[in-house]
């Protein structure tokens, strides 16, 4: 879909940081036409549904009802927010989006790619991303970086390997798919990544 960008990258590669610095420079630069949003979450009902899914003390919950759950809240952000923009013709960037369930419920839980991406077919129909910026980070790197993973975040406390598997997943559909991607190298300064993504934003005319 034009002018829907979606942001994706492991946990702890400084996707928040760097989605922030890019709205500043939007605007500072005059970029008036742009909405910036977030899941899961990003919406009223979906932030209700956000809660549920990373509260750590829903320890028990199934990874088909954690998948169905960032599915839901996918719906309703979509509807809230993101097709009400794409309408009145704005750029949206929107940070984590069905990429993430392909990685982290299809390959990280190991619920399989092809489940993942029917169900989110399902939900989303035509709204995939015109582009997906991928800020590339392995874990290791993210977490030695960051000083380890946040406790009271479910997700982000799971082990090594699911995050290895996560990382793993998006390099496989970069490889699937490549001119939907724009890769940033994440492994530099912030201020270095901070560059590159908008070199490259203004190289496929998004800026
Ligand atoms: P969040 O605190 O927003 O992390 P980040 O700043 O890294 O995006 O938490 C989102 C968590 O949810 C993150 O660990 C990735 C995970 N997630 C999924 O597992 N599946 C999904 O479909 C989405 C959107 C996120």
């Amino acid at each position: 879909m034009k002018g829907f960008i979606t942001i994706e990258g492991c946990d702890g590669v400084g996707k928040t940081y760097q989605t922030t610095c890019l709205r500043e420079y939007c605007k500072k630069n005059g970029y008036d036409n742009v909405v910036f949003t977030r899941e899961p979450g990003g919406s009223d009902i979906a932030e209700q549904i956000r809660k549920i899914i990373l509260d750590a003390k829903n320890e028990k919950m199934s990874d088909l009802c954690e998948a169905f759950l960032y599915s839901a809240s996918r719906i309703q952000h979509l509807q809230d927010i993101v097709i009400p923009a794409l309408n009145a013709g704005k750029t949206v960037f929107c940070d984590r989006y069905v990429h993430s369930s392909y990685v982290y419920q299809g390959l990280g839980r190991g619920l399989g790619l092809d489940k993942i991406v029917a169900l989110n077919q399902l939900a989303v129909g035509e709204y995939m991303p015109e582009y997906t910026v991928f800020l590339d980070l392995s874990p290791e790197q993210a977490f030695s970086r960051k000083g380890g993973a946040d406790k009271t975040d479910r997700m982000e406390n799971a082990d090594l390997q699911f995050h290895q598997r996560v990382y793993q997943g998006y390099k496989y559909l970069i490889e699937q798919d490549p001119s939907k991607f724009i890769v940033i190298d994440a492994s530099g300064s912030c201020e270095q990544t901070h560059q590159r993504l908008i070199d490259a934003l203004k190289e496929k005319g998004i800026l």
